[in-house]
């Protein structure tokens, strides 16, 4: 058991500010009051793990991450329940994906009791910060940078690894369904690359297209296939599912350029538990398009830590649009799972998976 000292702010936000600053929190822009630090350096491992005030970091600009873009990075929640008490939703899950990102990026693997501390660890000093209310939940970001002095490129032999935590209500603004661009032209990750690792260089590489379909009224970029751009591979940060109408509910399948959704993969999971024929088969594009037309698939939603499961209204493209269902209402199934996941979650519904680890 790793023990983490901690050092308290001495400007901690009051409890007036806190509720100001968590009323309506925009995604990813309030910060709780620290942040949870482990170094890493070849030859002598993980050590200095600490709680410490949020502050900026003071890096070496010769730093290797600056250059190459060794970083990798997870996404998970902290909820609390209606008695008050605080749980993650699956941490594991993100730990060895983690692991499984730094492995890919060449980058020091760190132990799931360190991922997993560091976060209990801050959720200790900053557990008011995690809310209430049904919609909202503490964000947690833990992540990894090489910061090696170095211009070579090789594998870095030093690291950083930080958690930061953030109140979150929705990702997208607005309750409406999103409508979706489809890339034609940019691809995510083609096979041999690095789209399952959760690694930042594929989301950079995902803001080009993103604002293409900002341009074009948009709220996420859908990518094909970078083979044949034929088949739904994943949106620029989550995940897609489909209704179709005889309830089945159908998802491209992992493939080494999907991420591995965690949220994913509970849905999955949970509609099958819920007697619900979950399906992961290659999706052409084409036939997703007709099939909305024709009203053979009359749902699509995204799905991620992030975006809960958030409804898509219509996909768009150069060569015109397609809804889904009404185009503005969430359908049957989308709000049935997505009230499934969000009981659970929040510890409102029995946990046969074993998923939700009270900290
Ligand atoms: C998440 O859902 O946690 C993500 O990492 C998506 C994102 C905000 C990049």
């Amino acid at each position: 058991m790793v023990e983490f000292t901690v050092e308290q702010t001495t400007r901690p936000t009051s409890a007036e500010q806190r509720a100001a600053l968590m009323a309506d929190p925009k995604f990813g822009r309030v910060f709780t009051d620290h942040m949870a630090v482990i170094r890493y350096k070849d030859g002598q491992g993980w050590y200095d793990a600490k709680i410490i005030p949020r502050q900026p970091l003071q890096i070496d600009p010769a730093s290797t991450v600056l250059h190459y873009g060794q970083e990798i990075f997870e996404g998970l929640k902290a909820y609390r329940g209606k008695d008050g008490a605080v749980s993650l939703f699956r941490p594991e899950a993100n730990a060895a994906r983690f692991v499984a990102s730094a492995r890919r990026l060449s980058m020091a693997e760190l132990p799931e009791e360190l991922f997993l501390g560091a976060i209990k660890a801050l959720l200790k000093v900053d557990r008011d910060w995690v809310p209430a209310e049904a919609e909202k939940s503490l964000y947690l970001r833990p992540f990894m940078i090489s910061n090696e002095v170095f211009l070579g490129v090789k594998r870095a032999n030093e690291y950083l690894f930080i958690v930061l935590a953030s109140p979150v209500g929705g990702y997208f603004s607005g309750n409406g369904s999103i409508p979706v661009w489809v890339s034609e032209h940019y691809t995510r990750a083609a096979i041999g690359g690095t789209g399952e690792a959760k690694c930042g260089g594929n989301y950079a590489s995902s803001l080009l297209p993103q604002q293409e379909a900002s341009d074009n009224g948009c709220s996420q970029v859908l990518f094909l296939d970078a083979k044949e751009r034929r088949f739904i591979d994943e949106m620029g940060g989550m995940n897609v599912m489909f209704v179709r109408k005889d309830g089945s509910v159908v998802t491209p399948p992992l493939g080494g350029t999907i991420l591995r959704g965690i949220t994913r993969d509970s849905i999955l999971k949970l509609g099958r538990h819920m007697g619900l024929t979950m399906v992961e088969e290659p999706l052409a594009i084409e036939d997703v398009f007709k099939a909305a037309a024709t009203g053979d698939i009359t749902e699509a939603f995204a799905c991620g830590t992030a975006a809960v499961i958030s409804p898509i209204g219509e996909f768009r493209r150069k060569a015109g649009s397609v809804a889904f269902g009404d185009g503005k209402t969430a359908g049957p199934v989308t709000m049935k799972l997505r009230n499934a996941l969000c009981g659970l979650q929040r510890g409102e519904e029995a946990d046969p998976f074993g998923w939700v680890h009270p900290v």
